[in-house]
């Protein structure tokens, strides 16, 4: 099975976890494209959407599926989005899309969050994936210098983007983040830093992973 074929598998598994009547929490990413494609198929079933990025409002309002914004929602019953890396605590590295900031603001929204990928995400220890950090663009210079000081990663601006926010994205290399739920909350002190890719406190409740043989689903 192609790579693209297990987030299809995915995406479609995801449809399961979806509440009849509700508003769907809807994250960023390749993964999450095939999940929308599939949500099309039970939009009469849903009241629409809440949506963590430009790209996915675009493609589920393309598709007939209203989008909410945050703020007129208090809550919603789940958040369905992708990772970069998974741990075996459901903890997760996020943003590789840069949309990090909205994913945890709709994530937040949720009572639980449908983590969707194929099964190379899932890591015994996150880092190898470069860190991604919205930070705001004159703190740059500042947080890779805080990081390498505190944790030796090395952090480089991401060339060419800008966040839905208008800030930039510090990727940041080199990391073992053994403890997340700590470098979550260290990390967003630090003056300038908007959000850190690190999804500890809104980590997964179920994972759903795509392999050759089917969808493995794991509980946190
Ligand atoms: C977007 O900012 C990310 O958090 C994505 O959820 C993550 O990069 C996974 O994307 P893919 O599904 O494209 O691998």
């Amino acid at each position: 099975m192609t790579q693209d074929e297990l987030k299809a598998l995915v995406g479609q598994a995801a449809l399961a976890y979806v509440v009849p009547g509700s508003i769907v929490g809807v994250g960023t990413g390749s993964t999450v494209n095939c999940f929308i494609d599939a949500l099309a198929t039970m939009k009469d079933q849903i009241r629409g959407a809440v949506s963590s990025s430009v790209k996915s409002t675009e493609r589920l309002q393309a598709l007939g599926i209203p989008v909410f914004d945050a703020n007129e929602v208090e809550s919603i019953p789940v958040y369905i989005d992708g990772a970069d890396e998974i741990d075996h605590s459901g903890c997760m590295v996020k943003g590789g899309g840069a949309a990090l900031t909205r994913e945890k603001i709709v994530a937040d929204l949720a009572e639980r969050f449908i983590c969707i990928a194929d099964e190379s995400k899932l890591v015994p220890v996150m880092g190898r994936f470069p860190l991604p950090v919205e930070v705001i663009p004159m703190a740059a210079a500042q947080v890779a210098r805080r990081f390498a000081a505190t944790y030796g990663g090395t952090g480089t601006v991401r060339e060419g983007v800008v966040t839905d926010n208008g800030n930039l994205i510090l990727d940041v290399r080199g990391l073992q983040i053994t403890d997340p739920l700590a470098m979550e909350a260290e990390v967003n002190q630090w003056p300038g830093v908007v959000t850190v890719g690190i999804f500890g406190r809104h980590k997964a409740k179920v994972c759903l992973l795509g392999t050759p043989q089917g969808v493995k689903t794991l509980a946190f």
